[in-house]
């Protein structure tokens, strides 16, 4: 638990470790089924980022009764065991109880090689970063909550967040690399601090290549933005630097809270168009090289 890394890590022998995750949330999203998906992809991310195969699962489930009728709770569970289906996991339980707001998540273990572990403190003077899935969730969520999303954008933001980042994290592991976190509620600056942090390196951004969904652009540009952006802001604001030319609006997507965001992966600058090339080939078609490590300043993030 140390480096505030994705998941706890509990070492069984010398070729055998477990990782052991849980997370759960308010819905996000209107559809019950979407919902499950979400929730699981959600779930499942942070034993993908640290380079893990989950193995079993357990259901955490909070339903209003008295609220909402059961048959919600049977779509959000359906969602919720195709995705683990996809994953390969297996359902082994769960608890749930009555309470006034409704919340769904999982309690996830799996396994890693003790060696092959990969955490957030790994990267080094010269990678490469890699970002697999585009940023704007929270931002289009927002919208959505507002009534202000179209159809099709809402499906856009769904599809983006019910991807597994199991073909990245598989992908990684074969290419093989320094360090890796995913993106989820601190956004894509907060992980970056993170991992620079307990790396002990700086980092360089170049957003112009970040991966965006377009529609968030636009929201952004009004001003549509979540509460946690505001957040997330206000604590990492001190340790990135912004060059002049950066817009607002960019610099919001860049704070924005992600659910079930991408894998940010630091490598070997020689490794990185080589990873990139095979993640788009299995389908990761937004990864992207989108910034690199550098010595000084230590602990912060340049955003050019
Ligand atoms: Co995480
Ligand atoms: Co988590
Ligand atoms: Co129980």
């Amino acid at each position: 638990m140390e480096s505030l890394d994705d998941a706890g890590v509990y070492k069984l022998s010398d070729d055998l470790a477990i990782i052991q995750t849980i997370d759960f949330f308010t819905p996000i999203v209107d559809d019950p089924y979407d919902f499950g998906q979400i929730a699981v992809a959600n779930a499942l991310s942070d034993v993908y980022a640290m380079g893990g195969k989950p193995l079993t699962a357990m259901n955490v489930v909070c339903f209003p009764t008295k609220k909402l009728d059961i048959s919600v709770l049977k779509d959000i569970l359906k969602g919720g065991i195709d995705k683990m289906k996809e994953a390969g996991v297996t359902l082994v339980g769960g608890h749930s109880i009555d309470d006034a707001e409704l919340k769904y998540g999982l309690s996830v273990t799996g396994t890693v090689h003790p060696e092959h572990l990969v955490t957030n403190s790994g990267a080094k003077v010269g990678d490469k970063l890699i970002l697999t899935k585009p940023l704007g969730t929270g931002i289009i969520s927002t919208a959505l909550k507002a009534g202000k999303a179209e159809k099709e954008t809402t499906a856009k933001m769904t599809k983006c967040m019910a991807t597994l980042n199991k073909r990245a994290s598989e992908l990684m592991q074969e290419v093989g690399v320094h360090a890796c976190t995913d993106i989820t509620g601190f956004g894509f600056l907060g992980h970056a601090c993170q991992l620079a942090q307990n790396s002990q390196v700086g980092i360089k951004v170049n957003s112009g290549s970040v991966p965006i969904l377009t529609e968030a652009r636009e929201f952004a540009k009004k001003g549509l933005c979540p509460g946690g952006l505001g957040r997330n802001r206000e604590f990492y604001g001190k340790i990135v630097e912004f060059s002049n030319q950066i817009p607002d609006y960019i610099q919001d997507i860049l704070f924005d809270p992600q659910t079930s965001g991408g894998l940010l992966i630091s490598l070997a600058p020689e490794k990185a168009d080589l990873l990139v090339g095979r993640l788009q080939k299995a389908g990761v078609q937004d990864a992207a090289i989108i910034g690199e490590i550098i010595s000084k300043p230590m602990g912060k993030i340049l955003v050019e």
